[in-house]
């Protein structure tokens, strides 16, 4: 098992390349099922999550080979209905087979996903979404069963108790691309993400409209073909850069990421006092040494990400004075909480909020990485962390961050990736490589 072991205090510079989106690959990768020869996708990043989908691809029978940043999928030989519990429970995405599978197969059986550790995470609104389009739904023994008598448009509406869902959207558009009719998705999430699927299902010959809004009108169509698609640049690794940027008191070119998709993170980051300059290649974020505090609350897109609410939230350990941060989607994604604590910050959680008081600094700890984000949140603290900080558990980092610790380093961090079976903990207080001066 991996470990990242990390040198606080030194400022990173110099210019970083954004990687294709993760959340937008995957549910594009299970569309690519709904045609009826290989598509290819562009600005693949190379991930753990993207291997297991592939893996999962090549289960139901399509075949899936990666070269470079360019996926090929073909669908011809999809046959085979089931997804079985030890594929669902390595990564939830998997769910999103589940409309192609009803739509393409007509039958599909697909383990439940449970809990994780970001809280419960229910797939209601999939199921409602697919019912209402006359797929026959059952739950057995941890199993999704169903099966497609014919499915036929209708209006639904997947709003939850949290507002829209992501996966929901895509799961029953996928299915409704193929339907008899017209749907109307009512609550659809406006994600860029969602977005970019649109996208490629209408080059594969689908009809929908009002993407990007939250009413999303589906013509269903008989048959679909192939795609040649390029993936959206990842907002959350571009974002997690600018905080890298901001609690190092850094200068970091962000290139490659979508200035259009980053609104709300950008307007964070300017009310913290991080500079944040539009360039033509991508977008200049300068820290500063006086990080004001702010309010954040996390929302559905347009709305501040769920899924950058970890990484604000180690940056505004350093920030001049008390922080909110109230998380609305995943209202116990808070396990970075206990870790920061460890390291030094000042924060109390109240009913769904952090009150974050800044600190003069933290201090470098052996720490525990719990998801994905919260691993990316304390490599955020043990860059401006006093001594050696390492990160444990680092495959959960591997999900969804290409390369993090060489990017990294080419910023100018200290940064090593280690094998746990082969090293002994090096404790936090000495320097692993020595004392080596900023870059
Ligand atoms: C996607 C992202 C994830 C991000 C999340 C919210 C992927 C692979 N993952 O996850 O990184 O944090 O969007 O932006 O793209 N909900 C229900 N019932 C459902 C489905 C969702 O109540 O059937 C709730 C969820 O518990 C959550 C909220 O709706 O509170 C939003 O979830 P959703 O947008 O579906 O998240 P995912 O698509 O799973």
């Amino acid at each position: 098992m991996d470990k990242i072991v990390l040198q606080g205090g030194r400022r990173l510079q110099g210019t970083v390349a954004i990687s294709g989106s993760k959340n937008a690959c995957l549910p594009l990768m299970a569309a690519s099922l709904l045609g009826d020869s290989p598509t290819q996708l562009h600005n693949v990043p190379n991930l753990r999550d993207i291997t297991t989908m592939m893996i999962m691809l090549g289960e139901l029978g399509a075949k899936a080979s990666l070269k470079g940043t360019t996926l090929t999928i073909d669908p011809r030989g999809f046959s085979v209905p089931k997804v079985p519990y030890n594929m669902v429970r390595k990564m939830r995405a998997s769910i999103y087979v589940l409309g192609p599978l009803i739509a393409r197969l007509g039958r599909a059986i697909v383990s439940l996903p449970g809990g994780c550790a970001i809280g419960a995470r229910p797939i209601d609104l999939h199921l409602k979404g697919l019912a209402a389009l006359g797929a026959n739904i059952k739950l057995s023994h941890g199993y999704i069963l169903a099966d497609n008598p014919g499915l036929k448009g209708a209006e639904i509406v997947l709003e939850g108790a949290h507002g829209s869902s992501v996966g929901a959207t895509n799961n029953v558009m996928m299915a409704a691309v193929l339907a008899k009719g017209i749907t109307t998705i009512r609550g659809a999430a406006c994600e860029p993400e969602v977005v970019d699927l649109v996208t490629m299902l209408r080059q594969m010959g689908a009809r929908i409209e009002g993407e990007g809004t939250s009413t999303i009108t589906i013509t269903g169509v008989n048959g679909l073909q192939c795609a040649d698609h390029t993936v959206i640049p990842d907002r959350i690794e571009a974002g997690t850069f600018m905080t890298m940027a901001g609690i190092t008191q850094g200068d970091i070119l962000i290139k490659g990421c979508r200035i259009d998709h980053m609104e709300a993170i950008i307007n964070k980051l300017l009310e913290i006092g991080i500079e944040v300059t539009p360039q033509d290649d991508g977008i200049r974020v300068q820290g500063t040494d006086h990080l004001k505090p702010v309010s954040i609350r996390t929302l559905p897109y347009p709305g501040f990400p769920t899924d950058m609410q970890a990484q604000f939230t180690a940056l505004l350990c350093l920030a001049e004075g008390q922080s909110t941060v109230t998380e609305t989607i995943y209202v116990d994604r808070f396990i970075h909480v206990a870790e920061l604590l460890r390291m030094g910050a000042d924060i109390q959680l109240h009913r769904g909020t952090a009150i974050v008081r800044g600190v003069k600094k933290l201090s470098a700890a052996s720490v525990m990485a719990s998801d994905l984000r919260a691993s990316a949140a304390l490599i955020v603290a043990g860059l401006a962390a006093e001594g050696l900080t390492e990160v444990l558990r680092v495959y959960h980092i591997d999900r969804g961050y290409e390369r993090i610790e060489q990017k990294m380093a080419l910023l100018g961090a200290k940064i090593e990736r280690l094998d746990t079976t082969k090293t002994k903990d090096l404790g936090s207080t000495s320097s692993h490589w020595g004392d080596t001066p900023d870059p």
